[in-house]
């Protein structure tokens, strides 16, 4: 047999006692050349050389012969991961301009309304960014909309895995991890937000230390912790600077490997239809299917939140001024994923109980206590709906949002509430807007976070059991073939006329 004839990538094997079974080991064991490397690519050199070493082809081939359903709520997660990378990006090149310093400097930018004021170097900086670095601006908007789309985001997934019950077992553990980067995610928000210390991000600042503050026992040391002081100190820009591009991202970094690896690793749900079982899934698969879904993805978004921050003004720190702790400015609101905190302590009544010779300061029922309660409320949910629905088997196979109406109501009204304590958070805006007082609408903020949520858990849970108690469309062909002489109403329908009209018949 010729060179040319011998099969291009036939190996070299062996049997059990190393005597060359194939034409390729004859060649090798006679003249110690390997005949088939001869005839491979650098590339395929280099990659048998990994697998070699590694044998990461078996993960490999796996991975990417991995099927994912299709659905477009299941795309929420990933448009998550896409808005992160592209707030790590975006970061990076804040970070070579950026100055984590609240020390004062005399500002001698463009900007003429505070030429030779005094402000902090971090305030200087990002003045600088945005109006002497090229594309400096741009960049910033980028990266803080991508921010306030990215937390969006993250509560659109939740919502879609609550609802759909995705947290159910074996998916406990990437609930909580999931929950995790919620907590990141809006700790990187109120931090990133403090960097640029102006007047409107100061005020933000001074309202998270006063809550941290008002936590009995601890309160001082956890707002000493994080503040390095009684606010304002010179050392929370720096603190919230590493907290911001250093600790926070190396946990979020951590969090979505492990989440994103435990979908891999548990096979993602999917929806219930003709094929769709609890063994197994139908779907595309990861390469190329998945994997030019998720690229195409991930350069809309990069181009949508690119498009936003390029068109629409966000955080113009120069129209608010530096920080200085006797100003503070109306309206100011922070940014909306702590827009319920805001609005909480707004709208809560200035008490302060003392228990067990105790003052409780008034901002720990609403700033703490209340949301704390509630968020762990989400948190341990996929426990406390197996206490509901007494299920703890296995499941691969989604709910549809009204099959649980507690869960559905529970979820709506938790919504609900949290979007009531937002719009509260902006009665001083909505009070130009709708003429009435900021006292008005703070009374009716107080009963409409309290009547709200309860009249939406009650429609909710009355939706969902009628929807429950609808028969699923094929059961009324079945009882059209038993009792075919039984009249079928479905309703109404339009149909064409032969002269080209429409008329409504019964369906
Ligand atoms: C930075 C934040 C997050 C990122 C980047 C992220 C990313 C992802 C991705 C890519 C998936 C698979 C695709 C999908 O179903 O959407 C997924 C699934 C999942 N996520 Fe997240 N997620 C985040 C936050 C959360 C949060 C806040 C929760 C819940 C509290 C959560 C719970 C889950 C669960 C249970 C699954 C499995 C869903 C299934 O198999 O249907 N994730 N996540």
């Amino acid at each position: 047999m010729t060179d040319h004839e011998r099969p291009v990538d036939e190996r070299p094997t062996v049997d059990h006692l190393g005597r060359p079974t194939n034409e390729a080991a004859r060649v090798l064991a006679e003249t110690g050349v390997d005949p088939s490397v001869d005839r491979q690519t650098e590339l395929e050199r280099i990659a048998i050389w990994f697998d070699e070493r590694t044998g990461a082809s078996h993960i490999l081939r796996a991975t990417l012969r991995k099927v994912f359903p299709d659905h477009w709520s299941f795309l929420l997660g990933e448009i998550a991961l896409f808005s992160f990378v592209i707030l790590v990006a975006t970061g990076v090149f804040l970070t070579f301009f950026y100055v984590p310093s609240a020390a004062p400097v005399t500002y001698q930018g463009p900007y003429t309304p505070y030429q030779g004021q005094e402000v902090s170097a971090a305030y200087d900086s990002v003045m600088r960014l945005s109006l002497e670095v090229r594309s400096g601006l741009l960049m910033r908007q980028v990266h803080h909309w991508t921010a306030v789309i990215f937390v969006a985001v993250i509560v659109l997934h939740l919502s879609r895995v609550f609802f759909t019950a995705a947290f159910r077992r074996p998916r406990e553990l990437n609930w909580i991890i999931g929950f995790g980067l919620l907590l990141f995610a809006i700790a990187e928000g109120v931090t990133g937000y403090s960097l640029p210390d102006d007047l409107l991000s100061g005020t933000g600042a001074r309202i998270i230390y006063s809550a941290a503050m008002s936590v009995p026992f601890i309160g001082p040391y956890l707002s000493f912790l994080v503040f390095g002081g009684e606010f304002p100190t010179t050392a929370f820009i720096s603190r919230f600077f590493v907290l911001h591009v250093m600790l926070l991202p190396a946990l979020f970094a951590g969090g979505i490997a492990s989440h994103v690896g435990l979908v891999f690793l548990q096979k993602h749900t999917q929806f219930r239809g003709p094929v769709e079982r609890e063994t197994n899934v139908v779907g595309r698969h990861f390469w190329p299917g998945q994997a030019f879904v998720s690229g195409g993805l991930f350069f809309l978004t990069a181009a949508v939140v690119a498009a936003i921050g390029g068109l629409v003004q966000i955080n113009p720190i120069w129209a608010y001024g530096p920080f200085q702790p006797s100003l503070v400015s109306s309206p100011s609101q922070p940014d909306w994923y702590v827009g319920w905190l805001d609005g909480a302590l707004r709208i809560f009544p200035p008490i302060e109980p003392t228990i067990l010779g105790i003052t409780i300061p008034s901002a720990f029922i609403p700033g703490v206590l209340i949301p704390g309660a509630l968020f762990t409320l989400v948190a341990v949910w996929p426990w406390v709906d197996k206490l509901i629905t007494h299920d703890n088997r296995e499941h691969h196979l989604l709910d549809w949002p009204w099959e649980q109406p507690i869960r559905a109501a529970t979820g709506m009204a938790l919504l609900v509430f949290f979007a009531l304590l937002t719009l509260a958070g902006g009665n001083d805006v909505l009070s130009v807007f709708l003429t009435a007082s900021v006292e008005e609408l703070t009374h009716i903020f107080q009963i409409l976070v309290i009547v709200g949520p309860i009249v939406t858990w009650l429609v909710t849970y009355a939706l969902a059991r009628a929807r429950l108690q609808r028969p699923p469309p094929d059961a009324l062909e079945a009882e059209a073939e038993e009792h075919p002489g039984r009249p079928r109403h479905r309703g109404m329908a339009v149909q064409r006329t032969a002269d080209g009209g429409f008329e409504e018949v019964e369906a």
